[in-house]
């Protein structure tokens, strides 16, 4: 069982070691490249409440929330609620990423379910558009068993091809 809780200015050390030992580092997903060269908790901090803000003042706002299993993060997870122009053709209302060791045991569909039913319950989003890139058969199947139908592929600004897919509101 996971569940999901937002980025805040009062996360602690736990938060610092998973940033700094996860392994994200792979194309389509970038939110670790952010807290590069953060080394304590007051400068992780300072990163979340700069995201925040950079956040707040772009037109497609994106909330950041951990993928949290028995109190210990296992991921990261966001979502764009606006999506649009520029991300509804290169990214989707939602991105994640889990910890290597955690992948394959279902925690990625489970918290990708969670993170729908939160878009609609709480940002009020109807119909859910999310893209993976096509050779990505984990995120792609994670898609599929969360509900996603097949739209259309595209290619995206950086050349890479993006299988999109919409997922109904339930
Ligand atoms: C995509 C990702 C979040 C999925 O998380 P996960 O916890 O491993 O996913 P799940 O265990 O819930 O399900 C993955 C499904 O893909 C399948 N899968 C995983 N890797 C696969 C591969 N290389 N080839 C074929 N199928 C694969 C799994 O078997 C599983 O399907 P099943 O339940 O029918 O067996 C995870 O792989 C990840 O973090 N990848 C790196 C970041 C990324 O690519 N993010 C998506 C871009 S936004």
């Amino acid at each position: 069982m996971i569940s999901l809780k937002e980025f805040s200015h009062q996360d602690s050390q736990d938060k610092l070691d998973f940033l700094k030992k996860a392994d994200f580092r792979v194309r389509g997903f970038n939110i670790i490249g952010a807290f590069e060269g953060v080394e304590t908790v007051e400068q992780m901090r300072n990163k979340i409440k700069e995201l925040k803000e950079l956040s707040d003042h772009d037109p497609c706002e994106r909330k950041f929330f951990w993928i949290i299993k028995n109190d210990n993060p296992i991921g990261v997870i966001t979502l764009r609620p606006a999506l649009n122009g520029f991300w509804l053709h290169n990214a989707g209302h939602i991105g994640i990423a889990i910890d290597k060791p955690y992948r394959g045991q279902n925690y990625g569909t489970e918290a990708f379910k969670r993170m729908c039913r939160k878009a609609y319950d709480e940002y009020g989003i109807k119909d859910i558009i999310t893209m993976a890139l096509t050779d990505n058969i984990a995120s792609r199947t994670m898609i599929e068993k969360s509900g996603g139908k097949y739209w259309d592929t595209i290619t995206a600004a950086d050349g890479e091809k993006l299988a999109r897919y919409w997922i109904k509101h339930q």
